[in-house]
């Protein structure tokens, strides 16, 4: 892990960041039974033209497998704060000839992705990491399209059985905190994977649509 002085927010310890010299841990060998990463894409509902992003991608693990469910027409951004996991990528995308993922190198406060382009936001262990939470979920608001999903795969917190550090588990009740704090509407959880909670948000818009139409009618005279 690369060392930082703890930081905390609405409560919660941030975790170090897994360093990219550690990054063998995510792509071992036991990892497609542990997290059965298969049936998490299955769920993603992925189909060809879909705009993707891997945010905090690592060895890009998920982004290959997504690339090659969404090519020819879709793509996926997979991006990371340490240049050598977007270097990992960017040989990894090479290798497999998978033209259609773009690595991003992003900072702790900027994603550096494209506004309003994206169906589906996806991070795998990632959110529990990020030194600069309100930032990265600005960010993210603006990313993606209106009607776009942001997917957190967290591990468990409330299991002592997933065999994962403390701050790198997070309880579902502290996800949904943080991002209704920030501009997020929940959606749903789900858990079918053997460790990680899935957290399903979509952004909240300042009115609803049914909102919206509700106000119209109540400016239209009874009498018309
Ligand atoms: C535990 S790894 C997970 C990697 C990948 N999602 C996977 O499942 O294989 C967490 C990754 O998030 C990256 N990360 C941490 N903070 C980040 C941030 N603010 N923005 C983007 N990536 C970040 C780390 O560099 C690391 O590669």
């Amino acid at each position: 892990m690369t060392s930082n002085r703890s930081r905390y927010y609405m409560g919660r310890r941030i975790a170090t960041v897994i360093s990219h010299e550690e990054a063998g841990w995510l792509c071992r060998r036991e990892r497609s039974v542990e997290e059965q990463p298969n049936l998490l894409l299955d769920y993603l509902e992925l189909v060809p033209g879909m705009v993707v992003a891997d945010i905090g991608a690592g060895l890009g693990y998920l982004s290959v497998r997504i690339a090659s469910r969404i090519t020819p027409s879709g793509i996926v951004y997979a991006t990371d704060v340490q240049p050598q996991m977007v270097h990992t990528i960017v040989y990894n995308a090479k290798r497999l000839g998978l033209p259609n993922i773009k690595p991003v190198l992003s900072t702790p406060n900027n994603l550096n992705l494209p506004v309003n382009l994206f169906d589906l936001i996806l991070m795998v262990d990632v959110y529990h990491e990020c030194s600069n939470p309100p930032a990265i979920l600005h960010g993210i608001r603006k990313a993606l399209k209106p009607n776009g999903k942001l997917v957190l795969v967290e591990y468990r917190a409330e299991d002592p059985l997933v065999p994962i550090a403390i701050d790198h588990k997070m309880t579902v009740g502290q996800v949904r905190l943080e991002l209704e704090s920030n501009g997020f509407r929940f959606i749903r959880t789900l858990e079918f994977l053997p460790w990680q909670h899935v957290i399903v948000f979509k952004k909240r818009t300042n009115l609803s649509m049914r909102k919206l139409l509700r106000c119209v009618t109540d400016l239209i005279p009874s009498s018309y």
